[in-house]
């Protein structure tokens, strides 16, 4: 399978500041056996977010982004995501944050979120690199599970759950 990671970020699309995130993202992507498709990077701006996550789904079966996520006046993210989304998965952002918690205090300020995009799922994370790593962590097994279940290869869930939980690569 492959991945794709979108980096969020004004200063990052106008080559102000370096991306540490996708690096660190790609190797926990790639540890979890998939391929890794160019990174793109693109400004806060809810059209741009939306074209580049919507391209990236039409090109591979695992989109992540990164920043975005917050309550900043050019944070939308998250409203650029579900402009392209078929269906949300609430449920991620809310693991993201339970786990998140027990690492800092503002984790709730992210308002990351996730979902369906034709054949591919979307997952926002926050634009800290070690954020959005403890937070690809912590939704990757329910991904694999997920996207499976999207490509309508699981027959019988329960058997699917435990093979993967003894095996969780892709
Ligand atoms: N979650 C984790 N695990 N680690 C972090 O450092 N940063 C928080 C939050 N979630 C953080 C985190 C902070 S400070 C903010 S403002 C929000 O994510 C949104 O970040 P973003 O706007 O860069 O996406």
């Amino acid at each position: 399978m492959k991945a794709v990671v979108v980096i969020v970020s004004d200063r990052r699309s106008k080559g102000e500041a370096k991306d540490e995130t996708a690096p660190r993202l790609a190797a926990l992507l790639a540890a979890a056996g998939f391929e890794l498709l160019p990174v793109i990077i693109v400004p806060d701006e809810r059209d741009a977010i939306a074209a580049a996550l919507r391209d990236a789904a039409a090109r591979c079966e695992l989109v992540v982004s990164s920043g975005g996520t917050g309550i900043g006046p050019r944070d939308v993210t998250p409203e650029a995501t579900r402009d392209v989304l078929d269906k949300e998965i609430p449920g991620f952002g809310e693991a993201m944050r339970a786990v998140s918690r027990s690492k800092t205090p503002f984790a709730d300020l992210s308002r990351a979120t996730a979902g369906t995009c034709g054949s591919a799922m979307v997952v926002n994370l926050p634009g800290s690199p070690k954020g959005a790593e403890e937070c690809l962590g912590a939704v990757l097994p329910p991904v694999m599970h997920g996207l499976k279940s999207l490509a309508g290869a699981v027959k019988d869930c329960q058997v699917e759950v435990a093979r993967e939980l003894r095996t969780p690569r892709a």
